[in-house]
């Protein structure tokens, strides 16, 4: 696992709750059935970037903390948490391989959004199993495409990620990159990673993705500004001849400016600490 490099997200924090398609409506109502959550307990977001599953899930719970090292991103949770009028979330500046000391248990549930691949994950794992309620869970949650039914588009085009992809490609090369270096190969799964810890094999569970979600030329360009791959700081002084190339791409496959997006089902590979 490389050290982490602080500006793996340079300048995506303003972009990424605007840019970032939603987990599925039913989430709440998947993990409150499968862990048992009734408004008590504490919720662990161990990498919350701008609190997008801090918020969701803070009425669930007693009181919900969430973890990340990046300033700019809990900046943006500490926003939306104000302007939904959220009260019982503690941010946490911190990398989630400081815990437990950074956030102390013990926890019903420990989430990590589109997010564990970022940390040392066996350790990470072993270290959050101890943190839990006997009886609580560790939730990896992504959204996935693979192997899931696609819905039809409800009249929108598709967002031309293939055309889109090919402009950072343009400006930014061919290898994938992530902060000062490039991102990681990845070769493993989550579960290859947690059956060798004391969770055991995880379950995987499936709510279904948002069928019909509609997105502007804006959002999509949030999108991608949004990923580490794709991050403003890695544009240096030509992000906005960028921004500008994407526009145009939009406006030529979608002259109302709209587009589908299908980011898949959303998945939560459920690890569990038994009673
Ligand atoms: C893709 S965002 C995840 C946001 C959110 N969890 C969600 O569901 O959308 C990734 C986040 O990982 C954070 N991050 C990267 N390495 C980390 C680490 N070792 N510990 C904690 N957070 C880390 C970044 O600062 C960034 O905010």
């Amino acid at each position: 696992m490389p050290a982490y490099d602080p500006t793996i997200f340079e300048g995506a924090a303003a972009h990424y709750r605007s840019g970032r398609p939603p987990y599925s409506q039913q989430l709440e109502a998947v993990l409150a059935e499968e862990v048992g959550l009734d408004g008590t307990g504490r919720l662990l977001d161990g990498v919350c970037g701008p609190g997008i599953l801090t918020l969701r899930l803070a009425h669930l719970f007693q009181e919900a903390v969430g973890v990340d090292p990046d300033a700019a991103m809990l900046s943006e949770g500490r926003r939306a948490a104000d302007d939904l009028g959220i009260a019982r979330v503690r941010w946490v500046h911190a990398l989630a391989e400081g815990l437990p000391e950074v956030a102390p248990g013990p926890f019903r549930l420990i989430t990590f959004g589109q997010s564990f691949h970022w940390t040392d994950e066996a350790r990470v794992a072993e270290t959050v199993y101890d943190m839990l309620d006997p009886g609580g869970a560790l939730a990896l949650i992504v959204h996935t495409v693979e192997g899931r039914p696609k819905p039809q588009s409800p009249g929108p085009p598709p967002i031309p990620h293939a055309e889109v992809r090919a402009l950072v490609k343009k400006y930014l090369g061919s290898t994938k990159r992530a902060g000062q270096g490039f991102a990681p190969a990845r070769t493993h799964r989550f579960e290859d990673v947690l059956v060798r810890t004391r969770f055991g094999p995880p379950q995987s569970l499936f709510a279904p993705g948002i069928p019909d979600l509609v997105r502007d030329t804006e959002s999509v360009l949030s999108g991608y500004f949004s990923m580490s791959s794709s991050a403003p700081h890695l544009f240096g002084d030509r992000a906005e001849d960028f921004a500008r190339e994407v526009r145009e791409l939009l406006a030529a496959r979608s002259p109302d400016g709209v587009f589908w997006d299908w980011p898949g089902d959303t998945e939560v590979v459920l690890a569990r600490r038994p009673r």
